[in-house]
């Protein structure tokens, strides 16, 4: 089934017949680049199998001068101009990297190619994937690189939330294969955003975005670290950060917090560590950091039960927020998820309060939700735990809300139960 993406009030203009684009994955990264590539004049097919990516919600609709379509049937996008892959990778149960649904992404596209055809990586792999993985997928099927069709990586930097750029306005780090391959993508991106940063190779393009991401998580496992020996200090780790981030040059502050989540920070630099352990290479700050975030949650577990009388079972805990980051819905790899779950198993009477989030979803259908500071039957918790910091909270009402109140990013109003961990 074919459905609009475009909402029907907003009827789309005839296409500038600027060909047909096939986005494969319509999550946070795949619909906006759908939705842009139709205004700037595309016939876009996206292709998901989910169908809660297929609905649009009116929020997302956007006026366009091409089209826009979704579809579960993947023999639609068959014949498709330029092909952008857009599917999840995140990391398998046991921490490796999981590249089955581009695999099956790249099947998609090797038999709905046409002669002249542009693919291009979006999704976030490791350094080689673009040369290797999807190179010899392509010829696989009889398709010869830079001469039948072209290839190239434009790896993604969205930053979903409040503060989020617009795709169109983030510039975009292009490399590809070889020159032709290279032309032809960069006159499909430049139709897409307002910059496109072309580099020497495809393994640029990749190591870069998780050189990014990289850069991030060490940071965040450092200032973890730091946060303890600042505490421990009895200095206030954010007014220590906010007074070095007075610095012009040379400083990027980082914040405490209950470790990064998400399916990206936590995830992407695996996918570097894998390719630099297969090159003799692995980055032993890396592991350090990637060992330091997945402990973040226990340690703040053990400081809440020692607080707590080492024994939780029945005390009446209440976490608020908990999505991975602050005014965003959504719980991939959230740190408060995993404190719930640890929670959990200590048998203390729980329950969690976001106002961020609408129903409530799978991973916390079986934990009881409050619509407010209070346990669900309107008693006072025992303690509340600072999950994530949403703009909606009233940090002071939070204070007011239990005896005993967790922080792990060093921001409520300091007073009587404020416990920073
Ligand atoms: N979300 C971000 O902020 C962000 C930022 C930068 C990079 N990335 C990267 O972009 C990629 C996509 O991430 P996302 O956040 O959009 O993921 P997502 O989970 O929001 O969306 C991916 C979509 O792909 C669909 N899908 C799964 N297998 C498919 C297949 N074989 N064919 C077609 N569709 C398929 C899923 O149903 C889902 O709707 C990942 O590699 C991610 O690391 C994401």
């Amino acid at each position: 089934m074919i459905q609009d993406l475009l909402h029907p009030a907003i009827a789309p203009r005839p296409s500038l017949n600027r060909g047909r684009l096939a986005v494969l994955g319509l999550g946070y990264v795949g619909r906006p680049l759908a939705l842009g590539a139709a205004a700037a004049g595309y016939e876009v097919i996206g292709y998901d199998p989910a169908p809660a990516a297929r609905a649009v919600t009116s929020a997302a609709h956007r006026p366009g001068r091409g089209s826009s379509r979704a579809s579960a049937d993947p023999a639609v996008l068959a014949g498709a101009d330029t092909w952008l892959i857009c599917v999840p990778t995140p990391l398998d149960a046991r921490g490796r990297p999981d590249l089955a649904a581009v695999r099956a992404a790249l099947g998609v596209a090797a038999r709905g190619l046409k002669p002249g055809a542009l693919v291009c990586l979006v999704s976030t792999c490791q350094p080689g994937a673009t040369n290797g993985l999807c190179r010899s997928v392509l010829e696989e099927a009889g398709w010869r690189i830079g001469r039948d069709v072209f290839l190239a990586v434009s790896p993604e930097r969205e930053n979903p939330g409040p503060h989020a750029l617009a795709t169109s306005s983030i510039p975009r780090l292009l490399g590809a294969t070889d020159d032709a391959s290279l032309r032809r993508a960069l006159a499909f991106w430049r139709h897409i955003v307002d910059r496109v940063e072309v580099v020497a190779s495809p393994e640029i393009a990749e190591c870069a975005k998780l050189l990014e991401n990289t850069y991030r998580l060490v940071n965040i496992a450092l200032m973890d670290e730091l946060h303890a020996a600042f505490t421990a200090l009895g200095v206030a780790t954010r007014d220590v950060v906010a007074a070095a981030a007075t610095k012009p040059f040379g400083f990027a502050p980082f914040w405490p917090g209950l470790g990064a989540g998400g399916h990206c920070i936590p995830v992407d630099p695996a996918f570097l560590q894998m390719e630099a352990a297969r090159a003799g290479a692995p980055s032993v700050l890396l592991a350090k950091a990637m060992a330091r975030n997945r402990g973040r949650v226990a340690r703040v577990m053990r400081q809440i039960s020692a607080r707590l009388g080492d024994d939780l079972e029945g005390k009446r805990v209440l976490v608020a927020g908990v999505t991975y980051k602050p005014d965003v819905a959504d719980l991939r790899a959230a740190a408060p998820v995993r404190l719930l779950r640890a929670l959990q198993g200590g048998r203390a009477d729980l329950a969690w309060h976001d106002p961020v989030i609408g129903a409530a979803p799978k991973a916390l259908s079986a934990m009881p939700r409050s619509a407010a500071l209070t346990m669900p039957d309107g008693a006072r918790p025992d303690a509340i735990i600072l999950g994530t910091p949403h703009r909606a909270f009233d940090m002071v009402a939070i204070t007011r809300a239990a005896p005993l109140l967790f922080d792990p990013f060093g921001i409520l109003p300091a007073g009587l139960g404020v416990i920073v961990v």
